[in-house]
């Protein structure tokens, strides 16, 4: 088997190195000459932990490699499979699919023999007719057919999510299309992965129904610790507590700052603007978009009264810029709304993040002092603020940050430290939702 893989993206290049460890040919395209260039040289353009070995092996192995020749690679592909950006359109939230349909067209032109053409970046409802429609068009007597493949991988955790899924969803009505699937998951069948054969139109409402409802998970449990906080509670025994009925399930049960990242917030807005066009309105979900941004905006206010109702003209150390930890993943991070607002009320923020100052640098205000390590944050500052759960944060040596704080203030926004220790130590500690 040979996949053609359509952009080097995020997921693209992940999920084109991972069929390649499965033992299939791969060839991944982009139209980006100098990525191209750089992959060869084993250069990653993302931050994922583990990818570099594992293109170098199956490069290595001339299971893999890297092209900006889309003609040759899709006429020597089984399957090809779209995996270009599908970006939120700017004012009405739909998803932008203007890259998808590019990528279709340039498809049809190269076709030869019977194709498998796979959508595996996320794409609204009715995509799939669109992408046959397009390649249909321009290629009346191509023998080919379109199915959906939605990616379910985390950022940090992509490349075990891809070998080791908890299942894999695939769209299709062909039987012909169906069997070169099953062929390219064969490994997974092999380790008894649960496969989801469905229609093209239900695997694409899937992966939104997924997302969606998992940003509802977390929405509710940022509302709970808000609760908890007032009455006294533990958000954590509550999440426990809850999470232990397996109707509930513990997982996607931490509070936080908000979510953020390339997925939740953008599928979240597609979704309700599909579920609006199609005159069938998600209530729910345009709640947990509300309160999500609410929150992200809310945070500043936290530290704020934390350091007593005001920070003007005094220092705030930020830990963590990315939307979670082991990624350089700025995209809707939290971390964007909380230093516009600490700085917005006058302070100055001095941060430090293991791989997202890069790109930070591009989306913060331009006042942002940018340290070499957490503990250059610290020198006098009013408050230290965690915003993404880094492992190196959870191990600092909290002695050392007491001594260089001018007071000894805690913002945990991630609660990566117990309230009872934090106290013992001598910190004024707010975390969220715990007592
Ligand atoms: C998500 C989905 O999990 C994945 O299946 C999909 O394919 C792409 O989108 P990702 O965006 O990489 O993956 O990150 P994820 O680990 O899901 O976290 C998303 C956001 O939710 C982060 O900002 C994270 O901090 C936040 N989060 C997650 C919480 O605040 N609490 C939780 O309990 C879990």
């Amino acid at each position: 088997m040979r996949i053609a893989m359509i952009g080097t993206g995020y997921v693209g290049l992940v999920s084109g190195t991972c069929f390649s460890e499965f033992g299939i040919q791969v060839v991944c395209v982009d139209k980006d000459a100098r990525k191209i260039d750089l992959l060869r040289q084993n250069v990653m353009p993302i931050y994922e932990p583990g990818l570099d070995e594992l293109v170098a092996a199956n490069v290595e192995a001339n299971r893999l490699s890297f092209t900006t020749d889309l003609k040759s690679a899709v006429a020597e592909a089984d399957a090809v499979f779209i995996a270009v950006g599908t970006p939120s359109r700017r004012g009405d939230g739909h998803a932008d699919l203007s890259y998808v349909y590019a990528a279709a067209e340039e498809i049809a032109d190269a076709l030869n023999g019977y194709t498998v053409i796979v959508t595996k970046s996320t794409v609204p409802v009715s995509t799939g007719d669109e992408v046959e429609r397009i390649i249909r068009a321009r290629r009346p007597d191509a023998e080919f057919d379109v199915v959906s493949n939605p990616e379910f991988l985390r950022e940090g955790s992509a490349i075990n999510d891809f070998l080791r899924p908890d299942r894999v969803v695939i769209g299709t009505e062909s039987e012909r299309a169906r069997k070169v699937m099953k062929q390219l998951y064969r490994v997974l069948y092999l380790i008894e992965t649960p496969i989801v054969f469905t229609s093209r139109r239900t695997s694409e409402l899937i992966k939104y129904a997924g997302n969606t409802f998992l940003a509802t998970k977390i929405s509710f449990i940022n509302e709970i610790a808000d609760l908890c906080e007032k009455v006294g509670a533990d958000v954590h025994d509550v999440a426990k507590g809850i999470g232990l009925d397996g109707r509930i399930g513990k997982k996607f049960l931490h509070p936080g700052p908000g979510y953020g990242g390339s997925c939740f917030p953008k599928d979240t807005l597609a979704l309700v603007q599909t579920a609006r066009d199609f005159n069938s309105p998600l209530s729910i979900i345009e709640q947990v978009i509300a309160v999500n941004d609410r929150r992200k905006k809310s945070m500043a206010d936290r530290v704020v009264a934390a350091c007593g109702g005001s920070v003007s003209g005094k220092a705030i150390a930020v830990l963590g810029l990315t939307f979670k930890p082991n990624t350089d993943d700025m995209r809707d991070s939290p971390s964007i709304d909380i230093v516009a607002g600490l700085i917005g009320a006058g302070a100055t923020v001095r941060t430090f993040d293991p791989e997202g100052m890069g790109e930070a640098k591009k989306l913060l205000p331009s006042q942002v002092i940018y340290c070499d390590d957490a503990y250059a944050t610290l020198p006098g500052a009013e408050c230290l603020v965690i915003v993404t759960e880094w492992n190196e944060f959870r191990a600092i040596d909290l002695d050392r940050v007491k001594t260089l704080l001018a007071a000894p203030r805690i913002v945990d926004l991630r609660n990566v430290y117990e309230p009872a220790e934090m106290q013992e130590l001598g910190f004024e500690y707010y975390s969220i939702g715990r007592v």
